[in-house]
């Protein structure tokens, strides 16, 4: 299947690890140019390294927290500046901690608010112009299952990234005229440092051992295992391809079936 990504400019937020980093290969491999961040720049030059010498392909990496308005908008504008446009936007960023409801404070809502709704907020506001002058572009945000079956312990994910989704569905509205496509990726457990670092106050929790722990979330999936990080990214490339270019304000999971509702 020809995806029709051929030098296409794919930005990526928080690719350093995980999720992030397989999309930006998965990009890199369809022939995009790419577009990457994270807060630590060691281990973000590490990934763009690897992409340049496996894919052959261009990569502009810039160390920057996603939380801050203006270093979003720079490295937009600092992209298109390098490769001419910003055609693909990839949402991500960290999730917010494991924590029962009263445990939370305020300042985890504010910070759950800024890393996973106003982050997707300052790279949609820096993106679509760009896309709009183009009448071509594609943004995809990485959220959770939480959007649409609440994990316990959770609570500042399921309640934060349904923001996401009504932003999602709302860009879809306003901007389909323009030809630019807005869609959610839902992943369900995958094998990631979040994953790790989920397990531990899972364990600690519940007291239970960590090997317990994942063996819960695997058994809970029909496929009966936790997902791979490259299983998200193929679905987020096919979603900004040409392949998928009458769905608009949807949210596709990637869950191995854990999603319990019809
Ligand atoms: N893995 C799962 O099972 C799962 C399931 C559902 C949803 N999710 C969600 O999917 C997203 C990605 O998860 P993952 O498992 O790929 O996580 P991960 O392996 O921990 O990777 C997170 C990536 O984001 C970067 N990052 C974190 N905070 C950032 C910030 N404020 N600014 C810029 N970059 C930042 C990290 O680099 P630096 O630390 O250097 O910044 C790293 O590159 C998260 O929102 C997570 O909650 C994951």
């Amino acid at each position: 299947m020809n995806l029709g990504l051929q030098k296409r400019v794919a930005i990526v937020a928080a690719s350093s690890q995980g999720i992030g980093r397989a999309t930006a290969h998965a990009f890199a491999a369809e022939g995009c140019r790419i577009a990457m961040c994270a807060r630590g720049a060691n281990t973000l030059q590490q990934a763009a390294d690897e992409i340049r010498q496996k894919h052959g392909t261009e990569v502009y990496a810039e160390p920057f927290d996603v939380t801050d308005h203006a270093a979003v908008q720079s490295f937009v504008e600092a992209t298109v500046s390098k490769f001419g446009s910003a055609d693909i936007c990839v949402t991500n960023a960290g999730g917010p901690p494991a924590k029962g409801f009263l445990a939370t404070s305020s300042e985890d809502w504010q910070k759950a608010i800024d890393l996973n709704l106003l982050s997707t907020v300052y790279f949609a506001h820096a993106v679509i112009p760009h896309m709009q002058k183009k009448r071509w572009g594609r943004i995809v945000t990485i959220t959770s299952i939480t959007t649409k079956q609440p994990v316990a312990d959770l609570v500042l994910s399921n309640a934060v990234r349904a923001g996401v989704v009504g932003l999602v569905k709302s860009l879809a509205n306003e901007f389909g005229k323009d030809n630019i496509l807005v869609n959610n990726i839902g992943p369900g457990f995958t094998a990631t440092a979040r994953l790790i670092e989920l397990a531990a106050s899972r364990s600690t929790a519940l007291n239970k051992k960590q090997s317990e722990i994942f063996e819960g979330w695997a058994a809970d999936a029909p496929l009966k295992r936790l997902g791979q990080p490259e299983e998200v990214a193929d679905a987020i490339v096919w979603l900004a391809s040409d392949r998928a270019s009458y769905i608009t304000g949807q949210t596709l999971l990637v869950d191995g079936g854990m999603y319990k509702g019809l």
